[in-house]
């Protein structure tokens, strides 16, 4: 699939030009966002996630935390869980074709758009809200020669410029929090061939806990985001064309980063809210894998 060049569709979402003075905040966010968790996580092999991890830890790889070295182990080793957490998502994608379309909804710095490209060999197309995600992920892609096949832009995901029907696939990887769920689905079910696979990895608030815990609240003003509940995910999907073929409770698999990456000197204030809020049945750690009829 080729790719007209960047320039001409590059677009600046603003305080001023952003659908809502929400999403001019979100925009904000992740255009200043530069935590060293994500970046140097990152340049361990150039695949740039702002995601969490899933899977057990390497004991062995990181060896001892006294030896010299331990802390760029520990990164390395996070970074590895997190792209473990990728590969789960891809995998959920059903068959994908070099001749498809796929589309990445809140696609940060491009690490979800690079290993589907690589695993698939066919197009991808994200969007995001901040102007530097998308110029770092498609300098990525030029970087790693796949441009013509690997494009973010600046547009937002309720409201995106693919045709009807245009994509095989598509996916929020930790990004569906930041909008309405049944805006977000009813533009993914636009989007989405018949048949077509929609896939999210989110953290939910549990039902069977009852209301937003406190440490769910944390989270919510930590990263100005609005978590949803398993329950509206569900009644969302229903309501847009899209129908659960997997629901997977990662739960279980996230939690050995999350304690892992608090011993680390990146952390970054908020890991105590989810392993609290993990470990009290609160908070759900979710992939759900829908198909579009
Ligand atoms: C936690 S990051 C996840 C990034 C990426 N999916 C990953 O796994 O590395 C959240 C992303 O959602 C994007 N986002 C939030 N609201 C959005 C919207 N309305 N339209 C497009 N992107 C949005 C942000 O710009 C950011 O890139």
């Amino acid at each position: 699939m080729s790719v007209p060049d960047v320039t001409t569709v590059r677009d600046t979402i603003t305080s001023a030009t952003a659908a809502t003075p929400y999403q001019g905040d979100i925009a904000r966010y992740w255009n200043h966002e530069a935590r060293p968790v994500n970046l140097r996580l990152g340049d361990v092999d150039g695949l740039y996630h702002h995601h969490y991890g899933i899977g057990d830890v390497d004991r062995a790889a990181l060896g001892d935390p006294t030896a010299a070295g331990y802390e760029n182990r520990l990164i390395a080793e996070l970074h590895r869980l997190e792209s473990a957490q990728t590969s789960l998502l891809l995998d959920n994608l059903g068959p994908i074709r070099r001749e498809d379309t796929l589309v990445d909804a809140g696609c940060g710095r491009g690490g979800t758009m690079v290993m589907a490209h690589q695993r698939f060999g066919c197009g991808v197309e994200g969007v995001t809200l901040s102007v530097k995600q998308a110029d770092f992920a498609n300098h990525r892609a030029r970087e790693l020669g796949i441009d013509t096949s690997v494009r973010a832009r600046v547009c937002n995901m309720l409201n995106t410029p693919f045709a009807s029907g245009q994509a095989a696939a598509s996916w929020n990887n930790e990004s569906s929090m930041y909008v309405d769920l049944h805006d977000l689905f009813a533009e993914h079910s636009r989007i989405l061939a018949p048949g077509g696979r929609y896939v999210t990895i989110t953290g939910c608030w549990n039902p069977v806990y009852g209301q937003p815990s406190k440490w769910v609240s944390q989270i919510n003003a930590h990263f100005e985001c609005n978590i949803h509940s398993r329950r509206e995910y569900l009644r969302a999907m229903a309501d847009n064309r899209l129908v659960p073929q997997t629901v997977i409770d990662l739960t279980p698999q996230t939690l050995p980063y999350w304690e892992l990456r608090a011993t680390s000197g990146l952390v970054t204030g908020i890991e105590d809210a989810f392993i609290n809020s993990y470990k009290d049945g609160s908070f759900q750690y979710l992939l759900i894998a829908a198909d579009r009829v």
